[in-house]
């Protein structure tokens, strides 16, 4: 029986910050406001020579670094992002090279799943890695979704950030990626989404957001895949040693680790710095707690994850 192991983890976040005193001088908002709503203070905004691309490389090389393989090992790459340079070719293959990966048998691939992206794309591969099929992946979650903020909208200007964040996979013996959840819902897809079509140029790309509704449905939904996946597992919550949620808003953080009795300081919390990048929100915060020395080996670590598709789910792992 093969399993799917993490053995290194890299992040990138671009230097430049937006704090809430900036936004207080282009919307109607305040910095008690949106720190007592959402739990954000500055946000990281891509510079102009940056793109998805140049900063899931960043966090890649730091992944493999980290994991001490060889590039070259690497037989499958994932690019979670909702928010690609281009379309053609995809942000994966314009990875693998820029990493210099030249073995071919690399399937290099993206996946768009907005917020939620990450945790599908470790479950592809995790999928792989179980079957037999590879020995290594590379995953990534990278978006830059301040390029589709409307900075008129005081609703979505002040939730979101750039950035990437990476992990390097391997077939082990022992568990690793216990398990993965995975939900969609398409009947709420026009309560988050990116406005205008690749058609034609009608209408700018900016993200629209039914806040209110989004954060009920985030509650309850998340709610319902930590029940699931402890249920999976056989588990009991106060088995739990770190949840690793997406940084969407601290009040939804604080809902699901009261959901599983989680003190706040089981709880890797980067929205504060850093805002809701996407894809890039959990593998940023799982490097963070484990470059910091917080999340240990051999941990169990619940991942969870929601956003845009509606899409949402969840991962159980130890490093
Ligand atoms: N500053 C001051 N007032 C504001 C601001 C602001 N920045 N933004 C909205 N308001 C006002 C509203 O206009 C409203 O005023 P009104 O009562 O006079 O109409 C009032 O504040 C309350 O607005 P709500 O939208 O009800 O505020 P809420 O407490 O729900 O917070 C927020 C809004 C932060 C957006 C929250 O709903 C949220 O975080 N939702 C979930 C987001 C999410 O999870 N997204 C999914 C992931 S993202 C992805 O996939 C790309």
């Amino acid at each position: 029986m093969k399993y799917t192991r993490i053995i290194g983890t890299g992040s990138y976040l671009p230097s430049n910050l937006l704090t809430n005193a900036d936004l207080e001088k282009m919307v109607d908002t305040t910095d008690e406001w949106i720190l007592t709503r959402t739990g954000v203070k500055r946000r990281h905004i891509m510079g102009e020579s940056e793109s998805t691309t140049t900063m899931a490389e960043i966090a890649a090389k730091r992944a493999i670094e980290a994991s001490g393989i060889d590039k070259n090992k690497i037989q499958l790459i994932i690019v979670a992002t909702s928010t690609p340079k281009t379309l053609f070719p995809n942000t994966a293959s314009s990875l693998q090279h820029l990493l210099g990966i030249t073995a071919t048998a690399c399937p290099a691939f993206d996946i768009s799943v907005a917020c939620s992206g990450f945790i599908y794309a470790l479950s592809i591969a995790d999928q792989y890695i179980r079957s037999g099929a590879i020995e290594c992946a590379l995953v990534v979650g990278a978006d830059s979704l301040t390029k589709f903020v409307d900075w008129t909208d005081r609703s979505t200007c002040i939730l979101f950030s750039d950035g990437a964040g990476a992990v390097v996979l391997k077939a082990d013996n022992e568990p690793g990626v216990y398990s993965t959840h995975l939900h969609a819902d398409g009947s709420f897809g026009d309560s988050l989404y990116l406005s205008g079509t690749l058609y034609d140029n009608k209408e700018p790309h900016h993200i629209k957001m039914l806040g209110n509704k989004l954060f009920k449905i985030a509650v309850n939904k998340l709610d319902e895949v930590v029940e699931e996946t402890l249920k999976a597992n056989n588990l009991d919550k106060s088995q739990i040693d770190w949840l690793i949620p997406h940084q969407a808003n601290l009040r939804i953080i604080v809902a699901t680790a009261k959901k599983l009795n989680l003190p706040m300081e089981k709880v890797i919390l980067t929205i504060e710095d850093q805002g809701n990048t996407s894809a890039a929100s959990v593998p940023l915060a799982l490097d963070i707690g484990v470059r910091d020395g917080r999340v240990k080996k051999n941990n169990l670590i619940l991942l969870e994850v929601f956003g845009a598709g509606l899409g949402w789910g969840s991962a159980l792992i130890k490093l």
